[in-house]
C-alpha cells in the first residue's frame, strides 16, 4: 500500500490515473526530482527544490507551488507513507494539451505528482565488495544539466550495464568523463579526489555537493576539473554517487580492475563521513 499525491488529492498509487495526451507521456515534457527520507526526515529538501526551479525556469514552465507549499506536499507524502526509509520521487508535467503539437500549449495546467518508493542503499556486503561498471560514449543531449523525464538515453545507457550485470555505466564524452547514467562519478588518484565541474553536460548532483563540501570541511584533497578518460581508467578508485546509491565504490570497469580491485580507503572515509553528516542533519530536523 502507498499513498502518492496528484493534482492536489491523496490516494492509492494503484488509482492515480493521468491522460495519455499528458505532455509528459507524449514528449518528456517534465521536470523531476528523488529525494530520500531518512526516519520521516527529507534530506536536502531545499536543495532538491532549488534544482526543480532551475530545470522548471529552463523550461519555461511556471512552478505550480511555491517552496512552502512544496515542503508541505512533500512532507505529506512522507508522513502518509510510515517511518521506514523513503525514496521521494516528484514529477512536475507541463500538462494535458487538447491537442497533440511540440509547441508549449498557452492554455494548459501541469501536472503534478508525487511518490513515495522504498529506500533500498546498497548493502553492507555490495559495499564491501564494491560494484562493477561498464563505459560508453555519452550520447546524450546538451542540457544534462535539467532533471527532465526525457530518460530514454539515460535508459537506452543504464541497460548497456544490466546486461552485463553490472551496476553502472560510466560515460565519455570527448575524452573526458561527464557522469553515470544515473550517477555521478568521483575520481582519486595519489590521495586526491577527482571530478568535473558542474556545465551543461551533466546533472549537478545534490550528493556531489554533499560530498565536496564534506571533502573541504574535513580535509580531504579535492580538484573540481576536466577528468581525462585515461584518467578514470588508471584511476586508484571510482565512486558513484547519488541520492539513492550514497556513496558506492566501483571497483571493476569494462572487466578489469580498478586500482587494487578492491575499495579503496578515502571511499570508505568519505562514506563514514556521510553517514555522520546525515545523521546530524537529521538530529537538526532535515
Ligand atoms: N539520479 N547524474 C544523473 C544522470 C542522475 O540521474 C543522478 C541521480 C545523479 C546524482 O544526483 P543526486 O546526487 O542529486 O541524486 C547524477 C536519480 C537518483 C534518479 O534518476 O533516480
Amino acid at each position: 500500500m502507498s499513498v502518492c499525491y496528484l493534482n492536489g488529492e491523496w490516494m492509492e498509487l494503484s488509482a492515480a490515473r493521468v491522460s495519455p495526451m499528458d505532455r509528459g507521456f507524449l514528449f518528456g515534457d517534465g521536470a523531476y526530482e528523488v529525494l530520500p527520507a531518512y526516519s520521516g526526515k527529507l534530506f536536502r529538501l531545499d536543495e532538491h527544490l532549488r534544482r526543480l526551479e532551475h530545470t522548471l525556469g529552463q523550461m519555461g514552465l511556471p512552478n505550480p507551488m511555491s517552496r512552502d507549499e512544496w515542503r508541505q506536499v512533500l512532507r505529506g507524502i512522507v508522513e502518509r507513507n510510515g517511518t521506514a526509509d523513503q525514496s521521494i520521487y516528484l514529477q512536475v508535467t507541463r500538462g494535458v494539451a487538447a491537442v497533440r503539437a511540440h509547441a508549449y500549449p498557452a492554455e494548459v495546467s501541469p501536472t503534478v505528482f508525487v511518490m513515495s518508493e522504498a529506500l533500498v542503499t546498497p548493502t553492507d556486503e555490495t559495499r564491501a565488495s564494491g560494484v562493477s561498471a561498464v563505459s560508453a560514449a555519452d550520447f546524450r543531449w546538451l542540457r544534462c544539466d535539467l532533471k527532465t523525464v526525457s530518460l530514454l538515453a539515460n535508459c537506452m545507457l543504464k541497460q548497456m550495464a544490466a546486461e552485463k550485470g553490472c551496476m553502472e555505466t560510466i560515460l565519455f564524452r570527448d575524452g573526458f568523463l561527464t557522469e553515470g547514467a544515473a550517477s555521478s562519478i568521483f575520481v582519486v588518484q595519489d590521495g586526491v579526489l577527482h571530478v568535473p565541474p558542474k556545465s551543461h553536460l551533466m546533472l549537478p548532483g545534490i550528493t556531489y555537493d554533499v560530498v565536496l563540501e564534506l571533502a573541504r570541511d574535513r580535509g580531504m584533497p579535492f580538484q573540481v576539473r576536466e577528468v581525462l578518460e585515461e584518467e578514470v581508467r588508471s584511476a586508484d578508485e571510482l565512486w558513484m554517487t547519488s541520492s539513492t546509491k550514497e556513496v558506492l565504490p566501483i571497483t571493476r570497469l569494462d572487466d578489469r580492475p580498478v586500482g587494487k580491485g578492491k575499495p579503496g580507503p578515502m571511499a570508505a572515509q568519505m562514506y563514514e563521513w556521510y553517514q555522520d553528516f546525515k545523521q546530524g542533519v537529521m538530529r537538526r530536523g532535515g
